[in-house]
């Protein structure tokens, strides 16, 4: 087995040897690209379904990334939604080769996607993919491949098959096995590529997974040596970008997730942050230290965005990029409340009728159109003297005609750039050298 896959990556090595980079549509779920568009939303609908999707994606943070105080059983979400934003175009299978979309999870390892013969499967609109039948590429891993983690919960190894395991924080859950496939992607020559051998997750038993039927699985993208970044990485050179344009209308203009060469990010605007990583962290943790509202320094101690464990030994504190959250979340008991008060003190001058909203805490009716030259910035001032500037555009959302909120939320657990505050920023991830680049760009334009 061990030889058969080093022949298997060889090829791998000598059928791209000649493309430097790869990259992958990214569609929005609320986008005129994806099948289930959901018709024109108004604006304030779009953000209600963005805010309510949040919630489901806090409750799946909180217990696949920080740890739970009690059993997953234990916890239902308050509201269930979509968890996800964004979906991934990728292509599988030999030679079937059906387009799939799978959803971007920067806090998951594994690529998986529904799988035939289901023992529970939620409804596609498309055909569920059935390797067997279908496809000449499958080939299930043996339980002694080095990614074959039978120290992880809930799996085994079945009949020489390494069956997987993830559990979510909503309480589903995705079963099944790991198996090579090979994986089609669009390159920098304008002709598909094909990545052979790559394993994925094939699952057979999904619970309860809130997913709708054109979404058929999760495209895992954190550090972990199963997500596509790591099994990529020297064809990669552990790179990957994305640059989100502003949702302002249902035409979403296309974007792209970009791995290789092309993710490298050039020119005197680009800035560089560490990403902090630790065998318990399992998504891109970022050091910010300091924050300012209108160009007002809140003057936060390191302990507010320290990470640490609590009384349990799970993780709690710091600062995540996050690409499932809408909107940005700071820390309660501390960094949220402060960062509230500042806006409050900020709009306190302009004597604006302030109005309650189910979503965000504060909000004003906008007095005239000309107010908006007058909204607040923020800033996030990260270790190492390195800002980012989140534009007044990207701090408020207006709801319906004449109601603007400061899009933040509040969460128990930790800090969360969401990305509505990522909006026409060019991220490039190198995992490799776990570093974080960023540049200022008109998203809608880089293509
Ligand atoms: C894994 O197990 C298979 C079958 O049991 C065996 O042929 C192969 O040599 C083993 N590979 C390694 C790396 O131990
Ligand atoms: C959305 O609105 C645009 C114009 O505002 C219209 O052309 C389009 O047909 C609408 N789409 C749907 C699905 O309602
Ligand atoms: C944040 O800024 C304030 C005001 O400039 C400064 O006193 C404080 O030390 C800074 N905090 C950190 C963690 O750098």
């Amino acid at each position: 087995m061990a030889h058969e896959w080093h022949v298997g990556f060889l090829f791998l090595f000598l059928e791209l040897v000649a493309v430097r980079s790869l990259h992958l549509n990214l569609i929005h779920k609320y986008s005129i690209r994806f099948p289930l568009f959901p018709g024109n939303l108004t604006e304030y609908e779009r953000v209600r379904r963005l805010y309510a999707s949040d919630v489901a994606r806090a409750q799946l943070l909180r217990t696949s990334l920080l740890g739970v105080d009690h059993g997953i059983e234990h916890i239902r979400p308050n509201l269930k939604g979509d968890p996800f934003n964004y979906m991934v175009e990728i292509y599988i299978g030999t030679p079937t080769r059906r387009k799939n979309y799978l959803v971007m999870d920067t806090a998951s390892d594994i690529l998986w996607m529904q799988c035939k013969p289901c023992i529970r499967c939620w409804k596609q609109s498309k055909p569920i993919f059935h390797p067997v039948k279908e496809s000449s590429s499958f080939d299930p891993i043996r339980c002694n491949h080095t990614l074959c983690d039978l120290g992880r919960p809930g799996w085994k190894c079945v009949k020489g098959h390494c069956h997987y395991s993830i559990g979510y924080g909503d309480g589903s859950s995705s079963k099944g096995i790991l198996a090579f496939e090979t994986l089609g992607f669009a390159s920098d020559r304008h002709q598909k590529e094909f990545v052979r051998n790559f394993i994925f997750g094939c699952a057979n038993d999904n619970r309860d997974p809130a997913m709708t039927k054109e979404q058929s699985g999760v495209f895992g993208l954190n550090m972990e040596p199963l997500s596509l970044a790591r099994q990529l990485l020297e064809l990669i050179g552990g790179r990957f970008s994305y640059c989100l344009p502003p949702f302002k209308s249902n035409k979403q203009p296309l974007s792209r997730l970009k791995f290789g060469d092309e993710a490298i990010l050039r020119g005197p605007q680009v800035r560089t942050i560490r990403i902090i990583h630790a065998p318990t962290l399992i998504t891109y943790f970022l050091p910010l230290s300091n924050v300012s509202v209108a160009g007002h320094r809140l003057g936060f101690k390191s302990k507010d965005f320290a990470i640490h464990k609590n009384d349990h030994g799970n993780v709690r504190g710091g600062f995540i990029i996050d690409s499932g959250t809408s909107f940005t979340a700071f820390m309660s008991g501390g960094p949220y409340e402060r960062i509230i008060e500042t806006f409050k003190a900020y709009f306190e001058p302009f004597k604006l009728r302030p109005t309650n909203s189910e979503l965000f805490e504060v909000c004003y009716v906008l007095p005239h159109e000309g107010f908006k030259e007058t909204l607040p910035s923020m800033t996030l001032h990260f270790s190492g003297g390195v800002d980012y500037p989140v534009p007044p555009n990207n701090v408020v959302v207006k709801l319906g005609v004449n109601k603007l909120c400061v899009a933040i939320r509040s969460f128990p657990e930790a800090s969360i750039l969401g990305e509505h505050n990522q909006f026409n920023y060019h991220f490039s991830y190198n995992i490799k050298e776990k570093l974080l680049s960023f540049a200022p760009a008109d998203c809608s334009r880089v293509v």
